[in-house]
């Protein structure tokens, strides 16, 4: 092609030549041997991993859900304070709304007709005193029940202790009630109504399943081996599950997860997307660390004497929360993850090659008898015929093992 121009030329084997890299075989058992161990290594990876175990040819989605409750209970007490008393829902569930928490109260410290006025402070360290000289009048601190005055009184069979102004009598929360007051609250029935929704495959549910009847919906109650698509559960089964002591749990409340699980595959029926649920304590019930434990805190219900004096009735109330967490993934066929999956794990078979070439070329024995016939050394233009790199040397050596 000498007639042909430098622009021709470089057309001419654009179009007319091929050219192919050159590929070494080593016939080499130990060597041939560990490239298909590798191979099958990545295959087995690629099939039974990604594609059986983490199903890599289905495109997922998230769990998108509602929850409301709904609590159930009836419990009974018997006190010289209060006399013989009922409670119900509206007692006990503060607030009267569940939605993906509920409170349900276990215990608590009532005082009751409580009026703004000046009584003796709640006896403690800074508030026990001898003499007026020991109280400060418009003392506040934190743990106040109100204004000091600046008088030293006498305080019902305590010692003596300032006095103050503020919601008279002071309440008395030194001791929790043991056990707990509200004791029946281990047979109250938390409903859980759960909706869930995966928006990728316009896929929705509800955990109340299409195969509960009316009359199985009244009458059960959840249980991990008999019962376990019954979405109403007994307070103290789900403290149990668990590993918690109920009654123990109730004196100074805590917190409960319920977890409802929608993991589906939605490549099978759509029945056989269920939910689970599971059971743990949140807050952290730690033996050798008791400061501050348990949950609680206090409300007050307001009222007018006849005389038109303004009341309340404080209710510290010690309970048990329970937050319930919707988790799930969903997954179901599409090509795009699948091609994906299929095309890294096609590459992966890349390494097998790498890992077999720096074996051969760098830790075998015969590897300088490999590299020789792995790869073609050129010379550099510039230098003269007699100087070379050290390639030369090795193929010499090369030689010599050979
Ligand atoms: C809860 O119900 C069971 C069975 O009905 C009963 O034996 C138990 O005494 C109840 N618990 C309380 C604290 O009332």
């Amino acid at each position: 092609m000498a007639a042909a121009g430098g622009c021709c030329a470089a057309l001419y084997s654009f179009l007319f030549e091929y050219d192919t890299p050159r590929i070494v075989l080593i016939k080499s058992r130990k060597v041939g041997l560990m490239n298909r161990l590798v191979q099958l290594a990545i295959l087995a990876y690629v099939i039974g991993w990604v594609f059986v175990w983490e199903k890599g040819y289905q495109e997922t989605d998230s769990v998108v859900s509602s929850v409301t409750t709904k609590v159930k209970g009836l419990a009974v007490t018997n006190t010289s304070a209060l006399g013989l008393r009922v409670w119900d829902v509206a007692d006990y569930v503060i607030p009267p709304q569940g939605e993906n928490a509920v409170f349900v109260m276990t215990n608590l410290i009532i005082t009751l007709n409580q009026t703004q006025g000046h009584c003796p402070e709640f006896p403690d360290k800074t508030t026990v005193c001898s003499s007026d000289k020991n109280c400060t009048e418009g003392f506040i601190s934190t743990h106040s029940n109100g204004i000091q005055t600046g008088r030293c009184v006498v305080n019902k069979g305590h010692s003596k202790t300032c006095e103050i102004f503020g919601w008279c009598p002071v309440e008395d929360d030194e001791n929790v009630p043991r056990p707990a007051f509200l004791q029946g609250a281990e047979n109250f029935t938390l409903l859980v109504k759960n909706n869930i929704w995966y928006p990728k495959f316009s896929f929705t549910k509800r955990n109340i399943l299409p195969t509960i009847n009316k009359t199985y919906l009244q009458s059960c109650k959840y249980h991990p081996k008999t019962d376990p698509f019954c979405p109403i559960f007994r307070l103290r089964d789900m403290v149990d599950a668990a590993g918690q002591d109920f009654q123990e749990m109730a004196v100074e409340g805590g917190v409960m997860g319920l977890q409802i699980n929608w993991d589906c595959d939605l490549d099978k029926p759509a029945s056989r997307c269920v939910p689970k649920y599971s059971f743990r304590r949140i807050d952290n019930k730690d033996s050798s660390h008791t400061v501050s434990p348990g949950y609680n805190f206090r409300f007050a219900k307001y009222y007018q004497t006849p005389e038109g004096v303004e009341t309340r009735t404080l209710i510290k109330a010690y309970g048990i929360r329970f937050d319930i967490m919707v988790f799930g993934k969903a997954g179901k066929f599409d090509i795009i993850p699948t091609m994906i999956n299929i095309g890294s794990g096609l590459a992966l078979f890349g390494v097998a090659t790498v890992l077999c070439d720096v074996i051969v070329l760098y830790f075998m024995k015969k590897r300088y008898y490999y590299r020789e016939k792995k790869y073609k050394y050129v010379e550099d233009y510039e230098l003269g015929a007699g100087e070379s790199y050290g390639s030369q040397a090795e193929n010499q050596q090369c030689r010599d093992v050979r």
